[in-house]
């Protein structure tokens, strides 16, 4: 299904707090770095228009979101939304978030990022995640294509490495066979994240009372959601 055209945010919004480039990040990411306080630290990779960390970072101030999303007017456009309401515990990422999950001294990982004025790339340390987010990511059906998949194996490993303990994964799809695989993917690659947990459907009370822009769609559309969620063991 192909995505509605999005529009530009208004030039008179300043996103210079809300808005990242891979070059602009530090050495090292987390809530000290990105927001300058020490709040638990929850990563949204693939964000789309942003409303699941519009309306988190909204419920939850006590922790701050960060949202990586690759294509670059869909990062402005979340961006746009924390830079309207003045939120300081929301930020965006334009950018891939794959090679940001890369263990650190990884050299081999370097070359796919952009040049940054510091020494090293910009890297996620262990253990140092309250939680990481993947709605809805792009299914990739052909199966030549699926090691594009967002949860690959290599980033389910790092996704895992890089939360604490008692730290959460959320994965939610439309798509079963996505799904599935992954389950089974992480059962057996990944058994620090312990065993899938059910997350309940949510009545909505309005037109974007959703987890997410592509939630809000396969429900309206009565297309089945599959939610799970994982809490890192020691
Ligand atoms: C199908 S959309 C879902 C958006 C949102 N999570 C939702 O549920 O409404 C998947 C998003 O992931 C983004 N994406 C895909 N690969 C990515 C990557 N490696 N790093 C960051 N974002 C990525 C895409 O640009 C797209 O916006």
């Amino acid at each position: 299904m192909p995505r509605a055209a999005l529009r530009k945010p208004s030039p008179d919004l300043d996103l210079t707090r809300y808005l990242k480039q891979p070059e602009e990040l530090p050495e090292t990411i987390s809530s000290q770095t990105l927001f300058g306080n020490d709040r638990p630290l929850e990563i949204e990779v693939g964000s789309g228009k942003g409303l699941f960390l519009q309306t988190e970072s909204q419920r939850r101030p006590e922790h701050n979101f960060f949202g990586i999303e690759i294509a670059q007017k869909y990062a402005a456009h979340a961006a746009a939304r924390f830079a309207r309401r003045e939120l300081s515990n929301a930020m965006m990422l334009a950018g891939d978030a794959t090679p940001l999950f890369a263990p650190f001294h990884a050299e081999s990982m370097q070359p796919t990022l952009h040049p940054r004025p510091t020494d090293g790339p910009p890297r996620i340390a262990d253990g140092s995640l309250e939680a990481v987010h993947v709605y809805f990511p792009d299914p990739w059906w052909k199966k030549r294509h699926r090691k594009r998949r967002v949860l690959s194996e290599a980033n389910i490993r790092q996704f895992s490495r890089t939360l604490r303990v008692g730290g959460r994964m959320h994965f939610w799809t439309d798509v079963l066979d996505y799904f599935e695989l992954t389950v089974e993917l992480i059962a057996e690659i990944a058994p620090e994240l312990g065993v899938p947990l059910p997350e309940t459907q949510r009545d909505s009370n309005h037109d974007l009372d959703y987890h997410t822009h592509f939630e809000r769609r396969s429900r309206k559309f009565g297309i089945p959601v599959y939610r799970v969620y994982y809490r890192k063991r020691a």
